[in-house]
């Protein structure tokens, strides 16, 4: 596979079938499996779920094909594909909004990813089983769930493991980082993304065994609306967003390495396609078993790290399952965090001129420093609260209820109103040589919808209305 540039020299992905895998697997990552079981479980499963997915078709998918605009048009960074498409304008500041989120989420999502790499060593070497036992022995009130959801307590509250993993996993993301775009993103994500398919698909056939699979189903599939609010509301179009990697820079970025006849609508539907099976897959894993093991699907930010281990200690195979499995989250984890990584990388890259090592080395820096700090924000510095929450929870709710709506919102009412008519369609017609067919509701959803839903959802969930 040849190295690709585009005319302007920048590098583009080598092959069509490698930047819509580097875009799902971009897409598919922690908020699939650890962020999207857990949200859906605090705000009450079905009725959840049919509001997310209509997010993702009406608000997470124009969206993306609006940063895939941007990126793809100016082969810029964030901040500067914004600059060049609206010059002379403050819609940089919209793009400067995308480069602050990334970085943000980047604080914790360097401590999940060390978390995962902790329970892919802790499945390989059977120390879960040796966990539970040993509380047990200890304690004998204690069901295997009750001493998993302890021992994630601990794990994650202790002042050295948990960072001592996250600086591995800053070092693995540089790694592959310093391969560059084409060689470090692009092969890892066009292998592992279906592997993780396919290891899904084999827990849900587990799930069909579990004696909570018909409660976990109705849980996850069958709405009761008494539970929506503005909270919901918000949760759900916060968590698409988060999950598509949309309003956070990551899709004008990956868009600027998009070649020019890449037919932005089509890949941003089988983006959020893949990604949304892949969240309703995970959920079908997981809820079941919360309702076979006791564990309550509300119960928060842990709750993948205790119900995961809790299915593969009952499931026949259950030992290598359970270490693919998490290998394979880890990795999933890997392919957004370097796309999130991405964020910062070319923007020091193209609008301070620093070397890629050097950038990537200012990024990794910046991610360690939050990174430890989100981390002990769980234990040690737990007493520092801002707004009522830990540093770690902090950025993740700031990041999605309220910078990522925003800056979506003004992406929308950019793209729809501040730009030329025609920016759209020539970007989504490749210069006229594919069909655009969709382009006008697309306009429209840009021009009115996004901007009228996110507002209002925004402000009912902040409590305004
Ligand atoms: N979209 C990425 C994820 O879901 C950030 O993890």
């Amino acid at each position: 596979m040849g190295h690709k540039t585009t005319n302007t020299g920048r590098a583009t992905f080598a092959t069509r079938l490698g930047a819509v895998a580097a875009a799902v697997g971009s897409a598919v990552g922690f908020g699939n499996i650890w962020r999207f079981p857990y949200i859906t479980g605090q705000d009450g499963g079905g009725a959840f779920l049919i509001i997310y997915v209509l997010a993702v078709l009406f608000l997470g998918i124009p969206l993306m094909i609006a940063e895939f605009s941007i990126g793809r048009t100016a082969h810029r960074n964030v901040v500067g594909a914004y600059r060049k498409i609206a010059p002379g304008t403050p819609w940089w500041t919209v793009g400067a909004l995308g480069l602050a989120v990334a970085m943000l989420i980047l604080g914790f999502y360097v401590v999940i990813s060390g978390w995962t790499l902790c329970y892919t060593w802790r499945a390989l070497t059977n120390d879960f089983s040796a966990t539970v036992s040993a509380m047990q022995m200890a304690d004998a009130s204690l069901d295997a769930a009750g001493a998993l959801t302890a021992d994630f307590g601990n794990f994650v509250s202790s002042p050295i493991a948990p960072l001592a993993w996250t600086i591995l996993a800053i070092i693995i993301n540089a790694g592959i980082l310093l391969g560059g775009v084409q060689k470090g993103i692009e092969r890892a994500s066009s292998v592992l993304m279906p592997v993780l398919g396919i290891l899904l698909l084999i827990l849900v056939g587990n799930s069909l065994r579990l004696n909570g699979f018909a409660d976990g189903m109705r849980f996850l599939f069958v709405p009761d609306f008494s539970k929506v609010d503005g909270h919901v509301l918000i949760d759900a179009i916060g968590q698409a967003f988060f999950s598509l990697s949309v309003a956070m820079g990551i899709m004008v970025a990956y868009g600027s390495y998009l070649d020019d006849s890449t037919k932005l609508g089509k890949t941003a539907s089988q983006v959020a396609i893949m990604d949304t099976l892949i969240a309703i897959l995970a959920g079908v894993v997981i809820f079941p078993a919360c309702f076979s093991f006791g564990i309550a699907p509300g119960q928060g930010s842990g709750l993948v790290f205790v119900t995961l281990p809790a299915v593969f200690l009952q499931m026949p195979g259950g030992y290598i399952i359970g270490v693919l499995f998490f290998f394979l989250i880890t990795l999933a984890g890997i392919t957004s965090c370097m796309s999130i990584f991405e964020v910062p990388i070319s923007f020091l890259q193209e609008e301070l001129n620093m070397s890629r090592k050097g950038a990537v080395a200012a990024s990794c820096v910046f991610a360690l420093v939050l990174g430890i700090a989100c981390s002990l924000s769980l234990g040690l510095w737990n007493g520092f609260q801002i707004a009522g929450d830990c540093l770690f929870d902090f950025l993740d709710h700031v990041t999605s209820l309220y910078m990522m709506p925003i800056c979506a919102l003004l992406t929308a009412i950019m793209v729809g109103w501040a730009l030329k008519k025609n920016f759209l369609e020539h970007a989504i017609s490749n210069g006229g040589k594919d069909s655009a067919w969709f382009v006008t509701p697309l306009v429209w959803i840009l021009r009115i919808f996004a901007p009228v839903a996110i507002l209002v959802i925004f402000l009912s969930g902040i409590g305004l209305i």
